[in-house]
């Protein structure tokens, strides 16, 4: 059953509104992004793995838990790097393996332009980020090309879906989770979530 978790946390929501907002400037969005990215990343980790363990407190004995699945970050570039320093924070021990893709303007559909994986897998699990899920082309190369590296515990963390976007990643990786802020009304003409947030990457990196 394809899953998509919409956040309804009042943090996440009241951080979204003044991302979204037309007046809110690129260092403040920078801000917001990655603040986003935390609270979101918290929500998808629910299900980590974890095996037992035992530390000494200053009263004595407590039993613990260890975090133990091997995570990989997978920020498409560039808008998905955005999202990166929030969620390393939450996770120092992560391996960010960036892949490039860009939207080609007048077909929509993803161009890659850099992917460095190696060989053999490294990870347990994936965490493909990107802010905008809008028409999920770049969504789905990017999962396509973490099952073939031979990764197949796969979840999708982003800002703002579009429901073009789901209905695609979902048919395409029905197995890949869905974690985002929210989900919009619709795509727009030239494949721009509305009424979402405008350009991420130009907004994030003022291009
Ligand atoms: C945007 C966005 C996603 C993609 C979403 O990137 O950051 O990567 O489009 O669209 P899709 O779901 O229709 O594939 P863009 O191509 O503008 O590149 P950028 O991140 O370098 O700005």
């Amino acid at each position: 059953m394809p899953e998509l978790h919409v956040s309804n946390h009042p943090l996440v929501k009241h951080k979204l509104t003044l991302l979204r907002d037309v007046h809110t400037n690129h260092r403040t969005f920078r801000e917001l992004v990655r603040e986003l990215a935390l609270l979101l990343c918290y929500e998808a980790t629910q299900d980590i793995q974890t095996s037992p363990k035992t530390v000494t407190t200053p009263m004595g004995l407590a039993e613990g838990v260890k975090a133990e699945e091997l995570i990989g970050l997978v920020p498409i570039m560039r808008a998905g790097m955005g999202l990166l320093d929030g969620i390393m924070e939450l996770l120092p021990d992560v391996q960010v393996w960036h892949i490039g893709l860009y939207r080609d303007e007048h077909t929509l559909r993803p161009v890659q332009y850099y992917n460095r994986l190696p060989g053999e897998p490294t990870v347990q699990l994936c965490l493909v980020l990107d802010p905008m899920l809008a028409t999920g082309g770049s969504a789905v190369a990017t999962v396509d090309i973490i099952k073939k590296w031979g990764v197949n515990r796969i979840k999708f963390l982003g800002l703002l879906a579009a429901p073009e976007g789901v209905g695609r990643l979902h048919e395409a990786h029905p197995d890949v989770p869905i974690h985002v802020a929210e989900l919009d009304e619709h795509l727009n003409d030239i494949g721009f979530i509305v009424p979402g947030l405008g350009d991420a990457g130009d907004r994030m990196f003022g291009t």
